[in-house]
């Protein structure tokens, strides 16, 4: 729907870098953002859309069949972020809403995040630096604090797209590790750069040294990666999670760990968020664990906020909307 711009009401739901949203403000727009660190609550959130015509927001926020029904006057959603798992998109489809997510702008910094909890956890560095403030540092011992080495080791993708692409190159560029893959469809690209070799499920577990996760949550993968999974993968395995904590079961892979199943685990996403302080895994000495912070650079973040906005601006200019994530809804006009 076309707007006068004086009519565009967007709400920002949280303190994003200020390049997109001032980027709204020169279309005219009117701009509400949410001026708390703490996201709103489902009630605040509904009550602030109400009045607006278009949201420009993030993971923190339950966009899901009811609220959209209850808002179904919301022109456009723009994600800050590449996953919009906490999206309802077919409703929105449904409802002829739009939704933009950020893609490609984040994959270096999140790859950089896979890449460096890898290191981390094949050199238990987490767990040695803590152990530096606990006062443990004090002789040379040559048979402690062992960890192992990564040179030309397989690293297996469950998910090889942008962001499974970029650690794969960090891989075979640092490491030469051979690349194994397993995705919905085959990326032949990836094939031909990387020398990546398409797997099963079960031979992505069997034969990697390294699995790393970089695919989108769904139905099929939620939970995938369980004791099952893990029985199958080999006893010096290291787990990698930058995508989505609900793909792996926590209560499983802490016993996995503790048994020595797998060797350990870097994780950038957990399951729930936040990690909660007394959780055993932070106590390990094979594991790293990170706060979400796959895209957090200066840079990144500043990139994330200028497409998340160029959605919402070319949706009302009428102009071709590159980050679409549900085209069709286009079709169904508003
Ligand atoms: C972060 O998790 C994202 O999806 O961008």
């Amino acid at each position: 729907m076309r707007r006068d711009p004086g009519e565009v009401r967007v709400l920002v739901t949280r303190m994003f870098p200020e390049r997109g949203i001032d980027l709204i403000r020169d279309e005219g727009f009117g701009v509400s953002v949410w001026p708390h660190e703490r996201p709103m609550t489902e009630e605040e959130f509904l009550k602030e859309a109400k009045r607006s015509t278009a949201l420009f927001c993030t993971l923190s926020e339950k966009i899901d069949r009811a609220f959209l029904e209850e808002c179904s006057h919301i022109d456009v959603i723009s994600q800050f972020g590449v996953g919009y798992d906490n999206i309802d998109v077919l409703t929105a489809e449904r409802l002829g809403i739009p939704v933009c997510n950020t893609p490609y702008v984040l994959s270096d910094a999140t790859a950089d995040v896979a890449f460096g909890l890898m290191i981390n956890v094949s050199r238990k560095m987490f767990w040695l630096h803590k152990s530096i403030a606990g006062g443990e540092w004090n002789y040379f011992r040559p048979g402690s604090g062992l960890g192992i080495e990564l040179r030309g080791k397989t690293l297996g993708v469950f998910g090889l797209g942008r962001i499974g692409t970029e650690m794969a190159r960090r891989c075979t560029g640092a490491f030469g590790m051979k690349v194994i893959y397993h995705n919905r469809k085959r990326n032949k690209e990836a094939e031909d750069e990387l020398g990546a070799r398409y797997v099963t499920f079960e031979e992505l577990l069997e034969e990697s040294d390294v699995l790393t996760l970089h695919a989108s949550l769904s139905n099929e993968t939620e939970g995938i990666f369980d004791m099952k999974a893990f029985g199958r993968m080999k006893e010096s395995a290291i787990f990698i999670n930058t995508a989505r904590g609900l793909m792996h079961n926590e209560e499983d892979l802490i016993r996995a760990i503790r048994e020595g199943v797998i060797w350990g685990a870097g994780l950038d996403v957990t399951n729930p968020e936040p990690m909660d302080p007394g959780n055993p895994l932070l106590e390990m000495e094979n594991v790293a664990v990170l706060p979400h912070i796959g895209s957090a650079t200066v840079e990144t973040r500043n990139r994330m906020s200028e497409l998340a906005a160029s959605g919402i601006i070319n949706y009302y200019r009428g102009e071709t909307i590159d980050n679409i994530v549900n085209p069709r809804s286009l079709d169904r006009g508003k």
